[in-house]
């Protein structure tokens, strides 16, 4: 790690390549007109730090995102306040990008029929410049990803352009603060969330940075509350003494202890669209079921790829530094929504690479995006076919298949996750 890297590790908890890294840097010396880099970085000061943090942020956000996530939420906390009406709830989402997430979650609320007085939405991100944008209300195309965008009608209100501002009763839900969630000003409100979203955050930690967000959130989340993640989060927060419950495609956890009490697995779950496995413990539908009989293997495996594509003279898996980047490149774009430059990172990486498994992986997402579904079948197979125990990638294919109906499938591929997911665990 540079120290520039390092820097910016302590600052936010991010893991960023050094490319990330010097070209945030470079565009800043640009604007200060410091003499160099080395220049720049001596003594930065406070504010300064906070520019560049606001350039290596990924603050991608839209409404309605994993939407299955807010209406389980709903129905967890509508159910909370009919056993006491009493009640204030509390949701915090963060981080919160430009407020994308706690509207939307103000939103589906107020649909639901609970009252504006009944709940309230804290909405934190380290990035001052989110925080500025979302307190505004203003939204461009971007933020409207979904094809269904009746709640546009139901909550905005035209703006000039092609722009919408959130109306005035859903923006009163949410209190929007700059913070970061590895550090103690989050404290005040210990143990007092009924539900946290913290989604498409942890992907961008490292291990023991992951594991020091999870303790704080730990502390946030009322006891039996809901922890809402991005569906590649769940297994870092099984790891650490979280457990998964059935909402489909929702990706929503709670403490262990809780589901041994089964507390809230009375109160939360709604019907599972799936049949659980006889033996398992509640679980997420990308999440580890309990073990059941080997499935047969889904598809037939695509062939290797072609040894041309194998950089001359660079030996099966020796990733240099800069490399390496590329796929840390691929995973930064792709959440960008910039598939094609994302896609190109990837086939770089595969040039040199040809059998890494994480790049078609990638390339998978980026297919899935695009709607192209068979396309990021057929890649996500051949990330499992060079790496058999791929956990995303098996998440992913079923998912892709209880899509297609075919629940066979779907069970095969599940319980084949659950195998490795519990062997993971156990190592
Ligand atoms: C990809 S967005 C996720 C937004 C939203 N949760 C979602 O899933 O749509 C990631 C956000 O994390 C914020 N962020 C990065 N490090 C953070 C930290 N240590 N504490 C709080 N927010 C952070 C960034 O500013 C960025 O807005």
């Amino acid at each position: 790690m540079t120290p520039a890297q390092a820097m910016l590790h302590a600052a936010t908890g991010l893991s960023l390549s050094k490319s990330e890294v010097d070209r945030a840097i470079r565009q800043r010396v640009e604007v200060t007109g410091a003499r160099d880099a080395a220049a720049y970085l001596k003594d930065i000061a406070p504010k300064e730090l906070e520019a560049l943090v606001e350039l290596v942020v990924v603050p991608e956000s839209w409404f309605y995102r994993d939407q299955q996530a807010f209406h389980a939420a709903a129905d967890y906390l509508a159910a909370r306040l009919a056993s006491a009406p009493e009640r204030l709830l509390r949701i915090l989402t963060v981080p919160c990008a430009g407020g994308e997430e706690p509207y939307t979650m103000a939103m589906v609320l107020s649909d639901a029929g609970i009252p504006g007085d009944r709940f309230i939405i804290d909405a934190v991100d380290i990035s001052q410049g989110c925080i500025e944008r979302a307190r505004t209300g203003i939204y461009g195309r971007n933020a409207f990803r979904n094809q269904d965008l009746a709640f546009r009608e139901r909550h905005f209100s035209a703006c000039a352009g092609d722009e919408f501002r959130i109306n005035d009763d859903i923006r009163r839900q949410v209190r929007f603060k700059q913070g970061n969630v590895l550090e103690a000003d989050l404290d005040a409100r210990a143990g007092s969330y009924d539900v946290i979203f913290c989604r498409n955050l942890l992907i961008y930690f490292d291990k023991p940075t992951t594991r020091a967000a999870i303790a704080k959130l730990d502390q946030l989340l009322r006891r039996d509350g809901l922890l809402f993640v991005g569906y590649a989060e769940v297994p870092s927060l099984c790891q650490n003494g979280f457990a998964p419950l059935p909402y489909a495609q929702a990706f929503g956890l709670t403490r262990e202890v809780a589901v041994e009490r089964r507390k809230v697995a009375r109160v939360a779950m709604p019907p599972q669209p799936l049949p659980a496995p006889p033996q398992a413990r509640p679980t997420l539908r990308n999440a580890p079921a309990a073990a059941s009989p080997p499935p047969r293997s889904p598809a037939p495996p695509p062939p290797p790829p072609p040894p041309s594509a194998r950089a001359a003279g660079a030996p099966p898996g020796a990733v240099t530094a800069p490399t390496a980047d590329l796929l840390a490149d691929a995973r930064r774009l792709a959440d960008l929504g910039q598939v094609r430059e994302a896609e190109g990172k990837c086939r770089d990486y595969l040039a040199q690479v040809p059998d890494s498994a994480d790049a078609y992986f990638i390339l998978g997402l980026l297919n899935e995006l695009t709607k192209k579904l068979q396309l990021a079948e057929d890649y996500w197979k051949r990330c499992i076919y060079l790496q058999p125990d791929h956990y995303e990638a098996l998440c992913h294919l079923a998912l892709l298949a209880e899509t297609n109906s075919d629940a066979a499938t779907a069970a095969a591929l599940k319980a084949r996750a659950a195998r490795i997911y519990k062997r993971q665990q156990a190592s």
